[in-house]
């Protein structure tokens, strides 16, 4: 790997951190985890609006997720200034969400480190990941979509900026 350091650190935000972002760190760790990765990346998500802090995933978005073999464990958090020290990438669902981190980072580097999920997907064509909170099922199932073909994109992206092959690095 290019850095001195073996891991790889990505945090996801959303703004409450309780559905997009949670499913998010799912199905990441789900990616890493099938491609042998696992020890080479740190994987976290956080909101943007504290008022969830602690609670668990939304019940929706878990069984949502659950059905495609993903379990959500994450608890709820504020992001904080030091994330933008610690992360590599710090990767936002929707503008309000971009704008929110952005005016949050300390410096330039710290921008630097921020994208927006929707640059990852290889088949959705989406401007950003639309918040389901106050949507049907339905909305749950399309971040899910969404997710699952950035978090490879991402993977595919992370690897070969770290001078990997995607396709056949195995530890
Ligand atoms: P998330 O969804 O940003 O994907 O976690 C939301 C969760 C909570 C609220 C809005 C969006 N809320 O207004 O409380």
């Amino acid at each position: 790997m290019k850095k001195d350091r073996a891991t790889y650190r990505l945090l996801f935000v959303c703004l409450g951190n309780i559905c997009r972002s949670p499913a998010a760190e799912g199905v990441m760790k789900a990616v890493v985890e099938r491609a042998g990765q696992s020890d080479r990346f740190e994987i976290d998500s956080a909101g943007t609006y504290g008022g969830h802090a602690g609670e668990g995933a939304d019940p929706r978005m878990q069984r949502a997720a659950s059905r495609r073999g993903y379990r959500l464990t994450s608890r709820s958090r504020r992001i904080r200034l030091d994330d933008f020290e610690h992360f590599d990438r710090i990767i936002v669902m929707d503008d309000s969400n971009y704008e929110s981190v952005h005016r949050m980072a300390p410096d330039s580097d710290s921008v630097q480190k921020i994208y927006r999920m929707v640059e990852f997907c290889r088949h959705h064509r989406a401007s950003y990941v639309p918040d389901p909170y106050y949507e049907g099922a339905e909305g749950f199932e399309i971040v899910l979509d969404l997710l699952e073909d950035a978090c490879q994109g991402l993977y595919e992206d992370v690897m070969r900026e770290e001078g990997l092959n995607p396709e056949t690095e195995n530890v």
